[in-house]
């Protein structure tokens, strides 16, 4: 904490919950929808818990915020509670123990650019409630334990909002006078306020239906802005497999006849998971071949699974309180991802998850924002939806299925379901589940919830050639991070197989004396030796198979049993995490200054693995080099000082001498992985469509190579975005008019599509090659764009800050430019400024005068006036 900020907003504690002492039987709203001034009326019928904290009393306290009380009621009787900035207190003694409580509040839609509570977006009304945003839409207990069912009437304009929208079921509809219609939604399903949701605009939809297992019909409705109908095929077709894969993975079946999805311009987040009407941002849900990506296809099957498998997940099975968020998020990215795994290549997806997972959540662990996968607590809790909650929480998921196998996996989910239907639940609640059916102590376990940090294995091997047996002796450490400075050791499942020298699998016997491919240890303390038996010859250690727990292996491979294992290793997790070893030990050399040239065996392994062929997805995966922000993280983990121009060298020696050593085959590569004839996402052809991209990018580093005819060539003939957007990309970085005209001729075609400018304002302004800062604020100036839309902020100035070459330019321009455009954001939108500023993580990696330039530039975000709380936060934890 700086000094001169004194603590400006008070922390929520975990360890201070206590139950809520009102419960809600039921709620009935009716919304009067105006731009200007909504009217919501609510009716909702409390009743005292009997379960409450004595001590907490029998107030009533109901969150509120930017609401305007017109008028309130308790079992008919008027009443004019004092209201304040948070909400308001209704004395207990007052109350009867069961009341009906009428209010009538008036909101502003219109001038709500937070999107958060009710906003309007494009002319079409729209809510956001988690986490605790249903407390702008009227005053409620807006805690997630608190349960109940809703009743939902809105009221708008024929001409303006002919589709009225909330959760549930239809009910009753009808006109109204002065051209003003209405509909009324009934939900049976008992949830907390942050699952409502309401829509209503000129909206069309395309329909579809699924029958459950059991025999019900459900109608499926995508529900898009006019024109956008046709791109909704491959969100659609997500949706069903994801309903069938649930039931068969799962046993779990939807629970109403109505799913609706909804997609909208403006939203903070990915995707919402309101039971029955998801809501998604548009890059979430439309998709076509012109204008998507094979990305955007996966990242839709993905989006689409994941909030439908919220609705047993987090929605019928939800948090006792915030801090529990990983209980739903862990948990349904964990479902996600197994779904994806079942869709394509289990393998590519593996380490794409965790090419993921090191990009960002390590990060996270690594500075100042460090925090446990269930923290202790916040400011706000709109800070808490990070890469450690939701992707290390998966990790935690993972170990589980992983330690206990996936038959008791299975038993435990369905006791978890059994168990707690239609509750409010904790971590201890679901790892109770496990232990009950698995046997199991999973006390030390639990510590993966508690213990921020990624923890350091540290694994040595000795080979006794006498008796043949082989030693591994593994230690873990956890280093210290932002508030906890001692770290116990964790329960780690690690899977370890073996090599002969001459790359073959080695089945030994195990510590457990049985004879293995893989072997998963149960890592328990601080250090301990596991004996194998069988290998006559000192063996090659593959280990962390299928990286089996979220930590950093430290293992002394040479490169030669790098380059064995990239070749050989039958974890195909494990052949790419070689691939990777030795670009990280080149590029780390040259950043230094230790070499001046790249060691051939990287390239030349590559250039083999490509000439002899196999899935081109995992091809193109060995064959994607670390990046600029890798590098320097891995530099940084060494101690050492990260230089971003020495980094940015290493990274274009790197690939140079890939493209060099394997230029033929690259070339190869990108003419055999055409995909002529019309384009299909599936996972095949995607993977194509990767290689051969994947390969253009690598020769782009070649001087005067194939590079500008290949890439011209692919521009002018691609008929997706995906071969589109690469081969521009490439013309970009390779400079000159040609990528000018074909950034003009790009724009020309798609300005009207704002999801396909949010490609073209990226890819200007995140590669290394061109003065990005220079482009960044040419276009930042335009006034055709709405830079108040998340998404065209994040493409422009989010772009901007992962250009790790010209984000960290010596003179601190690229710092400025960016904090500005933070702290412009903050008037408008917290929360999304607030997720921006954390770019500022990894600032102490860097030499002083960085240093002092980053801080200075978050010291202005900090100070300037009306700094917002989510801001406040995240900034102040960065300056530590
Ligand atoms: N709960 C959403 C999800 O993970 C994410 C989200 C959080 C969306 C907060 C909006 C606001 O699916
Ligand atoms: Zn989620």
């Amino acid at each position: 904490m700086r000094p001169d900020t004194a603590p400006r907003h008070t922390a929520i504690r975990l360890a201070e919950y206590t139950p809520p002492v009102w419960l809600v039987e039921s709620v009935a709203l009716t919304f009067a929808l105006d731009p200007a001034a909504t009217r919501v009326s609510s009716e909702i019928v409390f009743a005292l818990n009997p379960d409450r904290a004595a001590a907490d009393g029998t107030d009533l306290v109901l969150d509120g915020e930017m609401l305007t009380l017109v008028s309130a009621s308790i079992d008919g009787e008027a009443v004019t509670p004092a209201v304040d900035s948070k909400g308001l207190r209704l004395s207990g003694e007052t109350l009867p123990e069961r009341f009906t409580w009428r209010a009538e509040v008036e909101i502003a839609p219109e001038e709500n650019k937070a999107l958060e509570g009710l906003y309007i977006s494009n002319g079409m009304y729209c809510t956001q409630c988690e986490a605790e945003g249903f407390r702008k839409i009227t005053y409620f207990p807006d805690r997630p334990d608190v349960m109940t069912t809703y009743t939902v009437r809105v009221e708008g304009d024929r001409a303006t909002c002919p589709v009225l929208l909330s959760n549930g079921e239809r009910g009753e509809t009808g006109e109204l006078p002065d051209g003003r219609h209405f509909a009324v939604w009934h939900d049976p399903h008992p949830k907390p306020a942050y699952l409502f949701a309401l829509v209503a605009g000129d909206l069309k939809k395309i329909d579809d239906r699924f029958v459950t297992a059991s025999g019900m019909d459900v109608a499926l409705e995508i529900w898009v802005r006019p024109g956008d109908e046709d791109k909704c095929d491959y969100a659609m077709d997500s949706l069903k497999r994801s309903m069938k894969w649930d039931e068969e993975a799962y046993g779990r079946e939807y629970d109403l006849p109505l799913f609706m999805v909804v997609a909208v311009d403006d939203f903070n987040m990915g995707a919402m998971e309101n039971k029955g009407l998801n809501i998604f941002n548009t890059r979430l849900v439309l998709a076509s071949p012109e204008t998507a990506t094979d990305a955007n296809y996966a990242a839709i099957e993905s989006v689409i699974a994941h909030e439908y498998f919220h609705n047993w997940t987090g929605n019928r099975i939800t948090c006792r309180d915030w801090f529990q968020l990983c209980l739903k998020e862990g948990l349904t990215v964990f479902r996600d991802q197994q779904f994806s795994e079942d869709m394509r290549s289990a393998d590519v997806l593996r380490i794409k998850e965790v090419a993921n997972l090191r990009g960002r959540q390590f990060r996270e662990d690594a500075g100042p924002l460090a925090h446990p996968v269930r923290p202790e607590e916040y400011i706000e809790i709109n800070n808490f939806y990070t890469a450690t909650v939701y992707e290390k929480g998966a990790e935690v998921v993972r170990m589980l299925h992983t330690l206990v196998g996936p038959q008791t996996y299975r038993e435990a989910l369905d006791l978890y379901f059994v168990r707690h239907d239609g509750q409010a639940c904790t971590i201890e609640d679901f790892a109770a589940c496990f232990e009950a059916t698995s046997d199991r102590d999973l006390t030390q376990f639990r510590r993966w919830w508690s213990q921020a940090g990624t923890p350091r294995i540290r694994v040595r091997m000795a080979h006794d050639a006498a008796t043949g047996e082989t030693a591994l002796t593994v230690t873990q450490k956890t280093p210290a991070t932002p508030g906890q400075a001692d770290k116990e050791p964790l329960h780690i499942p690690f899977a370890v197989g073996f090599l002969s020298a001459s790359g073959e699998a080695l089945a030994l016997d195990g510590p457990d004396g049985e004879r293995r491919d893989t072997h998963v240890l149960e890592l328990t303390r601080p250090s301990e030796t596991f004996l194998f038996t069988g290998a006559p010859e000192a063996p090659v250690p593959s280990l962390l198979r299928g990286f089996s727990a979220p930590v950093i292996l430290d293992y002394p491979h040479t490169d030669a049993e790098k380059a064995l294992l990239l070749a050989h290793d039958s974890d195909a997790f494990n052949r790419a995490e070689a691939s990777r070893g030795l670009a990280l030990t080149a590029a780390q050399a040259i950043a230094t200054g230790e070499a001046d040239t790249v060691d051939p065996i990287l390239p030349d392994a590559l250039a083999t693995a490509l000439s002899r062929g196999g899935d081109p997805a995992f091809l193109a995966l060995l064959l994607t080099t670390p990046g600029q922000e890798e590098i320097a993280a891995s530099l940084a983990a060494q101690g050492r000082t990260v230089d971003p121009d020495a980094v940015y060298a290493a990274k274009t020696a790197l690939d140079t001498a890939i493209a060099t050593a394997a230029k033929d085959a690259l070339i190869a590569a990108w003419h055999d992985n055409a995909t002529p004839g019309p384009y299909s996402p599936d996972a095949a052809s995607a993977g194509k469509r990767a290689l051969k991209n994947t390969a253009l990018g690598l020769l782009v580093s070649l001087p005067d190579g194939p590079a500008r005819a290949l890439a011209s060539a692919q521009f002018d003939e691609a008929r997706n975005m995906t071969d589109s957007a690469a081969a521009l990309m490439a013309l970009v970085r390779l400079g000159g008019p040609a990528a000018q005209a074909a950034l003009d001729a790009f724009h020309a075609r798609w300005k009207h599509d704002p999801l396909v400018v949010d490609k073209w304002l990226a890819m200007q302004v995140a590669v290394p090659e061109v003065d990005a800062l220079e482009r960044a604020k040419a276009l930042r100036a335009r006034d055709d764009i709405d830079w108040r839309n998340p998404n065209r902020f994040r493409s422009l100035v989010g772009a901007f800050a992962s250009n790790h070459r010209r984000f960290h330019a010596a003179d601190g321009s690229g710092y400025d430019f960016f904090a500005e455009q933070v702290a412009w954001l903050d008037g408008v939108n917290p929360q999304t400024a607030a997720r921006m500023a954390t770019a500022f993580d990894t600032w102490s990696r860097y030499d002083e005068a960085r240093r002092e330039k980053m801080r200075a530039a978050m010291g202005r975000i900090l100070d300037q006036p009306g700094c917002s709380r989510d801001t406040y936060e995240i900034v102040s934890r960065l300056l530590g």
